[in-house]
């Protein structure tokens, strides 16, 4: 939800601190501030509202000091002002805090009897104040640290700095994530990779329960008893450029135009043409465990719950194995008759949604092997997973997911292929022939791109409605679910994605003239029955967006407009459809005027339930 960044080393930590947040801003963006020790003395800066108004109080109030951390906010306990802004203070220490403490409200009374005076509404203030308690009674900021983590319940990435311990950070997770990196000019941490690739590419991802010692010219994990550990390090391949938006208005567009790369990255390397077979190395599953896994579970979240539901229409025709597809949290909290020898895959672009962990971790419990598709490389889905298949899509900052959303759709091809493969319900030659349909989708997402001027207006001829509906069927029914998400999500819209056969059992009750109908038809066998709703909306007089294949003359008699996407085999339509309905959402949304990237309320990495 929030995002913490520390440095300490030989040059002024302002820069290296707001130039952190910027990219971090995506996790959560109602609050931000800095905390910068110099001379003895700790100087905090916060601000309510974007980080923008944080980087002009620094600019008319400049601070030094070479050792600092920050944080930009996304609110769980009190409101977004600047007195909940972090760094929150306790004596003479100082503390950024991602997650939420459970236990904050006891905690908080044992303190007050202590003579703590509190004066946010958060429950960050709590771990400061517990560190000072310790501190008060002889303990180092570290033993502080570790003491507290008995006390504390809930998840967290702290980080802490005090006048005492001179350039020192210590800082620690326990279900949040937290990365450390260094170079020459010092140490630096941060809620996950984007800030470091400036200033290194290596870096350690800690586990819970580790606490790190950042100083100028080193980094040291301790274990639970103060012992070094080692920890492994990972370098990582991501351009900083690529965090950048690349000439694009924003970095939703920019992400929506870099889908045919992310096509071509995910399945590099990982397939034999020769042979037709998909190599996945990191499965770390054989083919006879494969072979046994009785059921198929797919557990996710928001957009990647979605391509879960079209991994299910795939995998049951390809690979003809029965799959159950849940939202994470509702898996997680109710008695899912999963199995030994039962493959869970979780599916996550930053591998820390709060409930896809909490299910992937309740699934392991039961005997099941996860296995998780994931974007963020060394996330803590995919330290937790036997097996996983990395999206490689690259940093996705737009809260907004788009590309992430392909990229998953391409691993469960993958996938479908691997299985079938070695289930011999496919030959080589028929493996070969997807492995064509595969490498030939690049070139496909391409075509829709350039419908973009196309789709832009139909959105200036429909952004001031307030409703929408989508329609879709089969492995496209998902595909609505997605188009209305994007809609509703950027563009404040309210709209609802059906399968288009449930419309009669409800929906059409609101269709008028009002309300635009958007409809996602391929010519696949269930083409005539979606043909037949469109002219039961048309005869409610709503007008009817319609996304069709080239060629498709019929679909022109039923809809107001139609959009014309190559023809491809039915499993493969997804993601041509998702990206045209991705470009409808973004254009309504800066039609009316919205910030895309960072839209209201929402978070980019939901790392709390
Ligand atoms: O990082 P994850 O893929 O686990 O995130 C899941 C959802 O929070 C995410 O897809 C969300 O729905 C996006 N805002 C969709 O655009």
């Amino acid at each position: 939800m929030c995002g913490i960044i520390g440095y300490v080393g030989e040059e002024n930590a302002t820069p290296v601190l707001i130039e952190g947040l910027k990219r971090l801003e995506y996790r959560g963006y109602d609050s931000a501030g800095i905390a910068l020790l110099h001379g003895g003395e700790i100087s905090v800066t916060r601000s309510a509202g974007k980080l923008v108004n944080l980087e002009q109080l620094v600019e008319r109030n400049p601070q030094n000091g070479s050792t600092g951390i920050g944080h930009t906010r996304w609110a769980t306990h009190g409101r977004p002002s600047e007195q909940n802004a972090h760094p929150h203070r306790s004596g003479n220490l100082v503390l950024v805090h991602n997650g939420i403490i459970e236990n904050f409200i006891s905690l908080k009374h044992r303190l007050e009897t202590e003579g703590y005076r509190f004066v946010s509404e958060t429950d960050t203030e709590v771990i400061a104040h517990l560190l000072e308690s310790y501190m008060k009674n002889g303990c180092s900021l570290q033993e502080a640290m570790r003491a507290a983590e008995v006390d504390l319940h809930g998840s967290y990435a702290v980080a802490a700095l005090c006048v005492t311990e001179p350039d020192v950070i210590v800082t620690t997770r326990s279900g949040c994530p937290l990365v450390v990196g260094r170079n020459e000019q010092g140490s630096f941490l941060a809620s996950d990779v984007t800030p470091l690739l400036v200033h290194t590419r290596e870096v350690v991802f800690l586990e819970d329960g580790d606490i790190a010692l950042l100083t100028p010219s080193q980094i040291s994990v301790l274990g639970a008893n103060g012992e070094e550990l080692t920890r492994e390090t990972v370098t990582i391949d991501w351009d900083a450029e690529a965090a950048e938006k690349g000439g694009y208005d924003n970095f939703m567009l920019k992400e929506i135009h870099e889908q045919p790369q992310v096509i071509v990255d995910t399945l590099r390397g990982r397939y034999n043409y020769e042979t037709g077979e998909a190599d996945l190395p990191d499965l770390a599953m054989t083919a006879e465990e494969l072979i046994a896994a009785r059921r198929i579970w797919i557990v996710a979240c928001g957009t990647s719950w979605h391509s879960g539901l079209v991994g299910k229409y795939l995998f049951e025709e390809m690979i003809r194995k029965p799959v159950q597809v849940d939202i994470g949290s509702e898996f997680r909290y109710r008695e899912p008759m999963i199995q030994k020898d039962d493959l869970f895959i979780a599916i996550s672009q930053s591998g820390e949604t709060a409930d896809t962990l909490a299910a992937a971790r309740e699934a392991k419990r039961r005997g099941a092997r996860v296995l998780s598709i994931v974007n963020v490389v060394g996330s803590t889905m995919a330290r937790e997973s036997d097996g996983i298949i990395y999206t490689r899509c690259g940093p996705e900052i737009s809260v907004a997911s788009t590309k992430a959303f392909t990229g998953q759709i391409m691993a469960l091809y993958l996938l479908a292929l691997h299985v079938g493969r070695v289930r011999e319900l496919l030959s080589a030659e028929e493996g070969r022939w997807w492995l064509d349909q595969y490498t030939a989708l690049p070139g496909r997402v391409e075509s829709v791109l350039k419908l973009e001027p196309e789709i832009k207006k139909i959105a200036e001829k429909y952004y001031s409605k307030s409703n929408f509906l989508y329609l879709g069927r089969g492995i496209n029914y998902p595909i609505a679910l997605e188009g209305a998400l994007k809609l509703k999500e950027i563009s404040y819209i309210h709209a609802e994605g059906y399968a288009a056969g449930e419309m009669k059992h409800g929906p059409i009750a609101l269709v008028d003239e009002n309300m635009p109908v958007v409809v996602v038809a391929p010519r696949d066998r269930l083409y005539e029955k979606t043909v037949n709703n469109l002219m039961e909306v048309r005869a409610r007089s709503a007008p009817v967006i319609a996304f069709g294949f080239e060629g498709d003359e019929e679909l022109q008699r039923v809809a107001d407009v139609v959009i014309h996407i190559p023809a491809v085999h039915p499993l493969l339509t997804p993601i041509l459809f998702a990206v045209g309905l991705q470009l409808l959402a973004y254009h309504v949304a800066v039609l009316r005027g919205l910030d895309v990237d960072r839209p209201r309320n929402l978070a980019k990495s939901v790392t709390v339930e």
